[in-house]
């Protein structure tokens, strides 16, 4: 346990971004399947495969497990026919494993914005951005809040263009009452260390034809035909055919046997953060400074939460977060800017580049341990406040260092006093900044 010195004494015990849950039941199943001794992609990867196909509720569609998200979306191009002289659109807020599958396939990347309330692809501008080489879309649901899928299907069915959804954040998140994945055209997903469930490393394809299986499964493993069959019972099979150009994409036992402990959990997961966001939220929404991406998480399985932080201010909150033992992120850093792909072909970015530059995403755990949650809390809602004041010439004095139990002198009782809009001036007394405050809030 990494922990930080507070007063004489006394330690605070440091909070990651992320915290993989892993229990011994986790142990367990990695046990069990370590005694069997098929190491290698087998029975147990199928039954991952399974569990997955059964917790989104596929009817008459099929799950191909592999070694990592980004494989996933790579072979999910592919799969799609995407190749080389094809664009696919893809939005630049969004982390890079997208485009680098893009330019596997040997296509061409183009970057669109997002929309400023989901932070999903901007259809209207994605629109701007098709030609006649234009062959696939990929939209975000970004840190599992679902992006506008109604207006990117209708897109792609007006210009004949097939939809890959990156949904590596959005397991078990939903439209209209259906989980993503469950009906439209290709899904990935991704089980690496820090997502909602992991399997160490891996990803899956969700797909709607048995002949775009087929196709997966000779892409993830070699292009050899035949062995899936063999090995989904810890065999192999000797006499095979190579009928595709392929790659070494398959998700082993070992890792899928991680994967299963953590899919029978994850209703649980999903509760625990959904309570975490709708508290965050609640506690932001009503302070200047910072806006919040959603109050009702309820069709959201959060992957992360991201909080945009306004008035330039994003950096110094994070050091003011390390400094009381809080780890934060920025998710992403806009793809356009990184080097390799900022030749590629884009519409006007202003909103990812404003976005960008606010968010800041917090701690976010599955089962997080409530004191964690009051610390980032209280962490977050200290800042704010402070600069909310200072802004308006409150003067406020004795902002405390330490994040629990503080006098307040110049808040009118309140933190919620000092909401967005309200209160001009107020009069000095003693503010407790506890957790029954924070929980009111
Ligand atoms: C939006 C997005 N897409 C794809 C990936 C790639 O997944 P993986 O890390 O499993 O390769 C990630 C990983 O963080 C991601 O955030």
């Amino acid at each position: 346990m990494q922990a930080i010195r507070q007063g004489v004494g006394e330690t605070l015990e440091h909070i990651p971004v992320f915290a993989p849950h892993i229990g011994v039941d986790t142990l367990k199943h990695l046990t069990d399947a370590l005694d069997v001794g098929w190491l290698g992609m087998g029975a147990t990867t199928k039954d991952f495969e399974e569990r997955i196909a059964a917790y989104l509720e596929l009817d008459g569609r099929h799950v191909v497990a592999t070694n990592t998200g980004t494989s996933a979306l790579h072979i999910a191009l592919l799969a799609a026919g995407v190749g080389p002289g094809d664009e696919v659109i893809v939005p630049s807020f969004n982390y890079v494993a997208d485009h680098q599958a893009i330019r596997y396939t040997g296509a061409d990347v183009v970057m669109c914005d997002v929309r400023d309330d989901n932070l999903g692809i901007d259809v209207e501008k994605a629109r701007r951005l098709v030609t006649s080489r234009t062959k696939a879309l990929i939209p975000l649901h970004f840190a599992g809040i679902p992006c506008d899928r109604k207006a990117t299907y209708a897109l792609a069915r007006e210009f004949g263009l097939r939809v890959v959804e990156d949904a590596c954040h959005a397991l078990g998140s939903t439209i209209d009452g259906a989980k993503i994945g469950s009906d439209g055209d290709i899904a990935c997903f991704s089980f690496d260390p820090v997502k909602i469930i992991t399997s160490i490393d891996g990803g899956c394809v969700v797909v709607n034809s048995e002949e775009e299986l087929a196709k997966l499964q000779h892409l993830r493993l070699l292009g050899v035909d035949k062995d899936t069959t063999e090995r989904y019972k810890n065999a192999r099979a000797w006499e095979y055919d190579v009928v595709d150009q392929g790659y070494r994409y398959h998700l082993t036992n070992i890792m899928a046997s991680v994967g299963v402990s953590q899919i029978k959990r994850i209703d649980e997961f999903i509760v625990s953060r959904r309570l975490v966001c709708e508290r965050y939220s609640r506690a932001f929404s009503s302070l200047d400074g910072a806006r919040v991406l959603r109050l009702d998480y309820a069709d959201v399985s959060p992957f992360i939460y991201s909080l945009r932080v306004l008035g330039n201010r994003r950096t110094e909150l994070i050091e003011h977060l390390k400094e009381r033992g809080i780890a934060a992120g920025i998710h992403f850093m806009p793809v356009h800017h990184h080097s390799y792909f900022s030749h590629c072909r884009r519409d006007d970015m202003a909103v990812t580049d404003r976005v960008a530059s606010e968010v800041v995403t917090l701690p976010l755990h599955s089962n997080m341990k409530p004191a964690f949650v009051e610390r980032v809390i209280d962490g977050v809602c200290i800042f704010l406040v402070k600069h909310a004041a200072l802004d308006r010439n409150i003067g406020i004095k004795n902002i405390p260092s330490q994040p629990t139990a503080f006098s307040f002198p110049g808040c009118g009782g309140c933190l919620c006093r000092l909401r967005r809009g309200r209160r001009r001036s107020v009069t000095p007394a003693r503010h407790v900044f506890s957790r029954r405050h924070s929980s009111r809030i």
